[in-house]
């Protein structure tokens, strides 16, 4: 099967579970170091948005126009019930399509990971395309490079990811300008935080 089919029938079966314990995760800190750079009304595609709650909802109710994606419909379906005045959209995120210059922002918060890493370069360079020249980027990765098939809420799911330093690199050669990266303790687990700039 493919590897965004497992993700996709895994989180279409746990998001509510999924849901009731986001709150583990702190995310405020980043978003705001991410917000701060943006102007007001700027434009943020959230990827891989899951239920919207706290990511896509904070964006929403700090005033910008938000569109979410996600592979899965039940994570959607939430998303559409917690943040009524975003957009959202199904939609796997190496094969959504925007024209050049769509964005402001982009985030993507714990989704990138459950991507096969081989697509990760080629993602980066669509963020890049898709983000307007010194559009901001805020991304959690993984920490450490693994690539694993495991439980997850009691059904299966799929992990991705390269060594922090190596998608530091990919990120780079997409062409960001790095404003802020580190692993970071969040909920008891390690992510890798970027915050970076579009180039011109
Ligand atoms: C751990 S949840 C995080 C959700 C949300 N960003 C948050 O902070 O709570 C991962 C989300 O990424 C989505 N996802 C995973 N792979 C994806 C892909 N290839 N394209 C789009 N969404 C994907 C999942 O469906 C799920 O909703």
């Amino acid at each position: 099967m493919k590897k965004e089919k497992i993700v996709e029938e895994g989180y279409n079966k746990i998001a509510l579970n999924y849901h009731s314990e986001r709150n583990k995760f702190e995310s405020i800190i980043e978003l705001r170091q991410f917000t701060e750079l943006l102007t007001s009304g700027a434009k943020i595609l959230d990827v891989g948005c899951g239920a919207g709650v706290p990511v896509t909802k904070y964006l929403v109710d700090e005033g910008f126009s938000v569109i979410g994606i996600d592979i899965s419909e039940e994570m959607l379906s939430l998303a559409k019930k917690h943040v009524p005045k975003g957009e959202f959209l199904k939609a796997d995120m190496s094969e959504m399509d925007f024209l050049d210059d769509s964005f402001d922002g982009i985030v993507s918060f714990y989704a990138i990971i459950h991507l096969p890493r081989e697509k990760h370069a080629f993602l980066f360079k669509k963020f890049r395309r898709i983000l307007k020249p010194r559009g901001i980027m805020l991304i959690g990765l993984g920490s450490s490079e693994s690539e694993d098939t495991g439980e997850y809420f009691g059904t299966k799911m799929f992990w991705s990811h390269y060594s922090a330093e190596q998608s530091l690199e990919l990120v780079k050669d997409a062409g960001f300008e790095i404003i802020f990266e580190e692993v970071l303790e969040r909920g008891g687990e390690r992510h890798y935080w970027i915050l970076a700039k579009a180039n011109q």
